[in-house]
């Protein structure tokens, strides 16, 4: 697929077939696009917990309680090391969530490309998926995803028209 039509095919998906497995091997290719995302000063701060297991698939379900979440057949879960990531030096800004966000981004568009459903998660209980992924206190979550082939073909939804998007010179 072109890039720009991943780009138009991408919709955030909460219906999943639960009988079509994710292989390995499909994982391992958008992984690998996870992996090329640009970081702050290259310290690649993120990382990606897998889930395929069924306790923890159901310790989900009170990290966020829905259905089609928990029960997708893989969620993967981006982390960042805030001990690694690039703060700025003049303010300390922490670019770690905009690292993530990167390789995330990068990540969802590469399931598009292979046919499989995402849709980023931030509405989830992070005290509770701190205790059930067992996180040292360097490591935060900052997006979930369910991952699996669609079971649904979301339609469009409505954005800014361009012009709205872009102001010329100054604000
Ligand atoms: C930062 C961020 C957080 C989001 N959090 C949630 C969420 O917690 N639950 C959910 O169902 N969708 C969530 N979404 C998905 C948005 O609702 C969705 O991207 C938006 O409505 C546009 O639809 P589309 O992704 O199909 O184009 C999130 C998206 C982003 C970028």
């Amino acid at each position: 697929m072109d890039f720009i039509d991943v780009v138009k095919r991408r919709r955030s998906v909460r219906k999943y077939d639960l009988t079509r497995p994710v292989s390995d091997e499909l994982i391992a290719r958008i992984l690998g696009a996870a992996r090329l995302a640009p970081s702050a000063v290259n310290f690649q701060p993120s990382s990606f917990i897998i889930v395929r297991d069924a306790d923890v698939k159901a310790g989900l379900k009170d990290v966020y309680p829905r259905e089609w979440f928990y029960t997708a057949p893989v969620i993967i879960a981006g982390c960042v090391d805030t001990s690694v990531s690039w703060k700025r030096p003049l303010d300390k800004k922490d670019q770690a969530e905009v690292d993530l966000a990167i390789a995330f981004t990068h990540l969802l568009l590469a399931a598009t490309n292979e046919g499989l459903g995402t849709c980023w998660i931030a509405n989830f209980n992070n005290e509770k998926a701190r205790v059930l992924f067992q996180l040292p206190e360097n490591i935060q979550i900052v997006a979930m995803t369910p991952l699996g082939f669609p079971a649904e073909e979301p339609s469009e939804k409505p954005r800014k028209e361009l012009k709205e998007l872009f102001r010329k010179d100054r604000w």
